[in-house]
C-alpha cells in the first residue's frame, strides 16, 4: 500500500508532524510504503484560473515545487493531510495544496483513492467542523473516500506527543487504513 502524507504546517516539530510521524511509523511497521512532505518546503504557487487544465492536456500549466508533489498523490493509493485549524480552516499552504488540485476534477487521477485528515487545533475538535466538511467535498468532488479525520486538542508543539502517549488515536487510523486494503 502506498501512503503519501503531506504535512501542511510550517512547524516541523509542530503538532501535525508529530500527528504524521505517528501515523507513518505505525502504516511502516504494518509493510505500508509511506511517504511524507512538508508543504511549506515546497514552493507551490497559487492557481490562477488559466483553466488550461480543463482543454486536452487536463494538466496544471505551471510548473513549479507542486511537480512533485503531484506525482506523489498519484502515486498513492492512501493520501494523508494534516493541517493546523487556522481561523476554523486549513493552512494557507494546505490551501494552496487543495486549489491545486483542478486539474484532477478533469482528469480523474484521484478517482477512487482514499484520504484521511490529521487535524491539531489549540481549541480542539470544535474548530475543525468547517475544515472536515470542506475536505469531504473536495473528496466527494474528486471522486476520493473519505476514511476519517483526526482531531486533536493541541496548542504548543509538545502537546500533540501527549496526548498520543495518553490515547493512540492514531492507531485506530492505521487500523482503518489497514481494513481498507483488505476489503
Ligand atoms: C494563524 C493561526 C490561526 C489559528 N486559528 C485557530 C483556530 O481557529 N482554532 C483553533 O482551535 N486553533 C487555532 N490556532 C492554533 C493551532 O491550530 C494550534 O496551535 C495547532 O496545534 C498548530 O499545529 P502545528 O503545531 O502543527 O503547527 C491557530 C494558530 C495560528 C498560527
Amino acid at each position: 500500500m502506498h501512503v503519501s502524507i503531506f504535512i501542511g504546517s510550517p512547524r516541523v516539530n509542530g503538532n501535525t508532524a508529530t500527528m504524521a510521524n505517528a501515523l507513518s511509523k505505525s502504516l511502516k511497521a504494518k509493510g505500508a510504503d509511506c511517504r511524507s512532505y512538508y508543504l511549506y518546503q515546497h514552493k507551490i504557487k497559487p492557481c490562477f484560473d488559466c483553466r488550461l487544465c480543463k482543454t486536452e492536456a487536463m494538466e496544471c500549466a505551471q510548473k513549479d515545487g507542486m511537480t512533485i508533489l503531484y506525482e506523489n498523490l498519484e502515486w498513492a493509493d492512501v493520501i494523508i493531510f494534516g493541517t493546523p485549524i487556522y481561523w476554523f480552516g486549513p493552512s494557507a499552504q494546505t490551501k494552496l495544496l487543495i486549489d491545486r488540485f483542478r486539474p484532477y476534477f478533469a482528469n480523474k487521477k484521484l478517482q477512487g483513492k482514499k484520504a484521511a485528515l490529521l487535524l491539531p487545533a489549540g481549541s480542539g475538535e470544535g474548530d475543525c467542523d468547517i475544515t472536515i466538511e470542506q475536505f469531504k467535498r473536495v473528496f466527494k468532488a474528486l471522486g476520493m473516500e473519505f476514511i476519517d479525520a483526526i482531531t486533536l486538542k493541541a496548542y504548543d508543539e509538545e502537546d500533540a506527543d501527549e496526548v498520543l502517549k495518553k490515547h493512540d488515536v492514531v492507531q485506530d487510523l492505521v487500523e482503518k487504513i489497514m481494513q481498507e486494503e483488505t476489503v
